[in-house]
């Protein structure tokens, strides 16, 4: 459960929220505006903690654990991938993908490296000293992925990653994440759009801060049992 208070109001952005997440899934998280997506994602991520429940990540209690040990989480096993990229401007890509490095104990060569690698990975080896105003919008959401990956995090959170893409450049961010997942990454994606949600293996409705529905996703191509005719099956 999730309660915000604003003045007098109480609002209930989760109510009862009761989902078991498992290595590498690919999870798409659906639903009108206002119905908790960002909220469900906050908590997942560390960044926000439920008002009562509990949350469980790679088989530890989250809920009584202090700010700074939450903070450790959040920079080793969350990454984090917005729809407005939230790149720093002033800093080069390499820069950026480093960021998240800085508590780590390498020295600046191999953090260097690592973010290099990453870049590398996500197509962008040729752009590491280009700053964000120097990069088109899917290349900029690109050097957000590589920032959220180079702690090789448990889980990679995406709110809306394509929210601010054109669909042609979105395929390309949609393929990543494709591959991503192949590679064994898990990966939460909050999306409006149902081309976007079909990418997932699983999607998860959302209405008024409770899931609505949860249903394994059998039209993505990549699934192995396409026999569905809808394509969706009751996940519980
Ligand atoms: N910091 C806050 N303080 C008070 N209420 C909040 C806060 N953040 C979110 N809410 C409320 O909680 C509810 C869920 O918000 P949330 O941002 O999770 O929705 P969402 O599903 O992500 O919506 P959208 O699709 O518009 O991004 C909404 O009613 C919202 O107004
Ligand atoms: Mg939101």
């Amino acid at each position: 459960m999730r309660i915000y208070k604003v003045g007098v109001e109480r609002i209930h952005a989760l109510d009862g929220i009761d989902l078991e997440l498992s290595e590498n899934e690919y999870v798409a998280v659906m639903g009108p505006s206002g119905s908790g997506k960002s909220t469900l994602m906050n908590v997942l991520g560390c960044l926000d903690r439920a008002t009562s429940g509990r949350y469980e990540l790679d088989g530890e209690d989250t809920t009584k654990m202090t700010d700074a040990a939450l903070a450790s989480i959040r920079n080793e096993r969350i990454g984090f991938i917005f729809q407005s990229f939230e790149l720093l401007g002033q800093l080069s890509a390499l820069k950026n993908v480093e960021m998240p490095l800085i508590y780590s104990k390498n020295g600046w060569r191999s953090r260097r490296k690592c973010a290099q690698n990453v870049l590398e990975r996500v197509g962008l080896g040729d752009r590491i000293k280009h700053k964000p105003n120097q990069l088109s919008g899917g290349e900029k959401q690109r050097v957000a992925i590589a920032r959220a990956l180079v702690c090789n995090p448990s889980i990679l959170l995406a709110d809306e990653p394509t929210g601010n893409l054109d669909s042609k450049t979105s395929e390309g961010i949609l393929k990543l994440f494709d591959q991503l997942h192949r590679e064994g990454q898990t990966i939460i994606i909050v999306t409006h759009e149902e081309f976007v949600a079909h990418h997932a293996n699983r999607i998860i409705q959302m209405k008024d801060g409770r899931i609505s529905s949860d249903l394994q996703n059998n039209r993505n191509p990549r699934h192995k049992d396409v026999t569905q005719n809808s394509g969706l099956e009751e996940k519980r």
